[in-house]
């Protein structure tokens, strides 16, 4: 466990595996979770990239979030705002820090995960150059939507996630899609839980997608 100079996250960095390879995979976790949670995941999504996978800062009776939730999918937008800018910054400060390519970062997030990505897309496109995200809700919508344009979103969901209503996935996507995204929608015959079927759909569309010379 390593501290960057501002904003503090406890976090894990792996390098990258490669000479040459500039992709950086940023791993946020769900509710409950915590930085070690996804680096098995981003090693398999893209086994050369340099992983980042912060811990949320929030505690909701002792387990770690990224942002506070009012109740289940209501969330604190202030605290939304302020907390996807810290983690915007912390991207940025751990890029100097770690020497990677700060043009170059993919983040993959899973529910409180995916929801802080997704709101980074909205707030802070600048820091992503794409995005996987696994069971997302919409963050908020904007008052004015950003460019998206040239960004690669994947996002994975299930028929009967319990958490997230199909309308919200579709309603997340055609924002997206309208802000100029490139969005694949992979929907799974399952509920809240992550699955091999998405990961493995993730994994080649990362791969086909984006190329390194992107
Ligand atoms: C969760 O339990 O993590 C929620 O479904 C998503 C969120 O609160 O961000």
């Amino acid at each position: 466990m390593k501290q960057v100079p501002g904003p503090g996250f406890i976090h894990q960095f792996e390098k990258a595996g490669q000479e040459g390879e500039n992709r950086t995979l940023l791993l946020l976790h769900g509710t409950d979770g915590n930085e070690k949670d996804l680096l098995a995941l981003g090693r398999h999504l893209l086994p050369e990239a340099a992983l980042l996978s912060p811990r949320g800062q929030v505690l909701e009776r002792g387990m770690p979030r990224f942002f506070r939730r009012l109740a289940e999918g209501v969330f604190d937008q202030e605290d939304l705002h302020r907390r996807t800018h810290e983690l915007a910054d912390f991207v940025i400060s751990a890029a100097e820090n770690y020497n990677f390519d700060p043009g170059q970062v993919i983040a993959v997030g899973y529910s409180n995960g995916a929801n802080i990505a997704a709101s980074m897309l909205l707030l802070r496109p600048s820091v992503l150059k794409a995005a996987v995200l696994f069971h997302p809700m919409i963050p908020f919508v904007p008052e004015t939507a950003p460019d998206l344009s040239g960004k690669r979103i994947f996002i994975g969901a299930g028929r009967y996630d319990e958490l997230v209503p199909q309308d919200q996935t579709e309603g997340l996507a055609n924002l997206l899609r309208g802000a100029g995204a490139e969005v694949q929608l992979h929907w799974e015959e399952t509920g809240h839980e992550l699955n091999r079927g998405e990961v493995e759909a993730a994994r080649t569309w990362i791969h086909s997608r984006m190329s390194q010379d992107d």
